[in-house]
């Protein structure tokens, strides 16, 4: 066993809080929505039962409306804000208000696969939850297909260049006076600027006093969105969802028309002018203008669409690491801040993924060497300069610790990556 599989076994476990893991102790001390997807997907390779756990705590905090919050807030740690009080969440368990990503059928699929015991009881015990959670994305959240996100917080690309040109069409009147926690744990210069967590919380605000009241926000609200993380990770987990279904004797139409939808709407997100998939303000019209490393999920959700690999190829070779979140042939390319730049191993895992089954396997084993050498340089940092692969963000992070252990590692990662369905 390798020094590092065992450095990420330690972080796994060390940010294990009993059935959840917080993404890293300090910076964000709470459950995360797809954070814990991927912890689950890490527990998988040597405790299943403990990978399942983590799915069902987080499936619990499910709101009535089907909505899974993106952040669960079990036990209130004053060194996060904004907290509970200022969401309002209104589901059984205190939460943000807001989804995130909905990688979670994708890997309970993934990881039912690798539980001969026990999979398909699982697999039919979440399953209504899942497709509960999918069809509030369909009510409220399909433009022609397209995914819409009313917070840049959804997305899980927090201040992405993307939310640049919605930001500015926002007054942030009206916020209360606040104090950001997140700058006393790490270097500011790492983390969003005061104009856009102004902005943030200018749209939790207006959530909180809707009682997130979905149906009053889509009219209201500045900030609506079709972003290609969530068109592309739902398009994704609604195919994992269908298949659930199939082997399950469950109904499949459902599930079927909303893919077909989403095939035509992932369309209306390619932007002509920089040849990629893009960002869409559905209040202006007007399209993101860069390549985000969302842009290159098209393959994860299963569009084979090899427009994209070009730009892949750029991006991969114009720095030493990648993929970097944001063009660095772009004028709002941050290779230190967040997501305005720094590699993220778990998007390159998704990426790669998507890459492998597309048949695209040089680039998709590229991308894990690389990312493999990312981290066994620098260890598991929350996200890397694409630069020198320099740490960022919070430390001993559990995704990037997981992503090790399910993908990246040459020992604990290889025959997962070939179990993979
Ligand atoms: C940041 C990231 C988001 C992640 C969260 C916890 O908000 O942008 O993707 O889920 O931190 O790690």
């Amino acid at each position: 066993m390798s020094d590092l599989d065992a450095q990420a076994r330690d972080i796994l476990r060390g940010n294990d809080k009993g059935g959840y893991t917080v993404p890293t102790h300090g910076l964000y001390p709470y459950q995360w929505n797809w954070d814990s997807v991927f912890a689950a997907w890490g527990f998988a390779v040597d405790d299943l039962p403990r990978a399942w756990a983590e799915i069902e705590t987080l499936l619990a905090g499910q709101w009535d409306n089907g909505m899974v919050p993106h952040i669960l807030f079990h036990q209130v740690d004053p060194s996060y804000f904004p907290g509970p009080d200022v969401w309002q969440g209104t589901g059984p368990v205190p939460s943000s208000g807001i989804s995130q990503p909905p990688i979670a059928a994708t890997f309970v699929r993934q990881i039912a696969a690798l539980d001969a015991a026990n999979g398909a009881a699982k697999m039919r015990a979440l399953f209504p939850a899942l497709l509960k959670w999918h069809r509030w994305f369909y009510q409220w959240r399909s433009e022609d297909g397209a995914i819409v996100v009313t917070h840049p917080w959804e997305t899980g690309r927090d201040n992405s260049p993307d939310w640049d040109p919605p930001f500015a069409a926002i007054d942030p009147v009206g916020i209360d006076t606040y104090q950001r926690r997140d700058t006393g744990h790490v270097n500011q210069d790492e983390r969003p600027r005061k104009y856009e967590y102004d902005r943030y919380l200018y749209l939790v605000k207006l959530g909180a006093d809707s009682g997130w009241d979905e149906r009053y926000l889509r009219q209201v609200t500045p900030f609506r969105v079709a972003d290609p993380t969530m068109s592309f990770t739902l398009l994704r987990a609604n195919r994992d969802l269908l298949a659930m279904a199939a082997e399950l004797g469950e109904p499949t139409d459902e599930i079927a028309t909303w893919i077909a939808a989403q095939e035509a709407g992932a369309q209306t997100l390619w932007n002509p002018d920089i040849a990629a998939y893009d960002t869409c303000d559905l209040r202006s019209g007007a399209f993101g203008g860069g390549v985000s490393s969302a842009a290159f999920l098209c393959w994860y959700a299963g569009i084979h669409d090899d427009r994209m690999l070009g730009h892949l190829e750029r991006i991969m070779s114009a720095e030493t690491y990648g993929i970097a979140s944001y063009d660095p042939d772009h004028a709002a390319y941050e290779p230190k801040r967040y997501w305005r730049g720094p590699v993220w191993a778990m998007m390159n895992m998704l990426i790669a993924m998507g890459l492998h089954e597309a048949g695209h396997t040089a680039h998709a084993d590229a991308i894990r060497a690389n990312t493999a050498r990312m981290i066994t340089e620098n260890g598991f940092a929350e996200y890397f300069d694409p630069r020198d692969g320099a740490p960022a963000g919070g430390r001993s992070f559990t995704w990037t610790a997981a992503v090790w252990l399910g993908w990246a590692s040459p020992t604990t990662g290889r025959d997962r990556w070939a179990a993979s369905i």
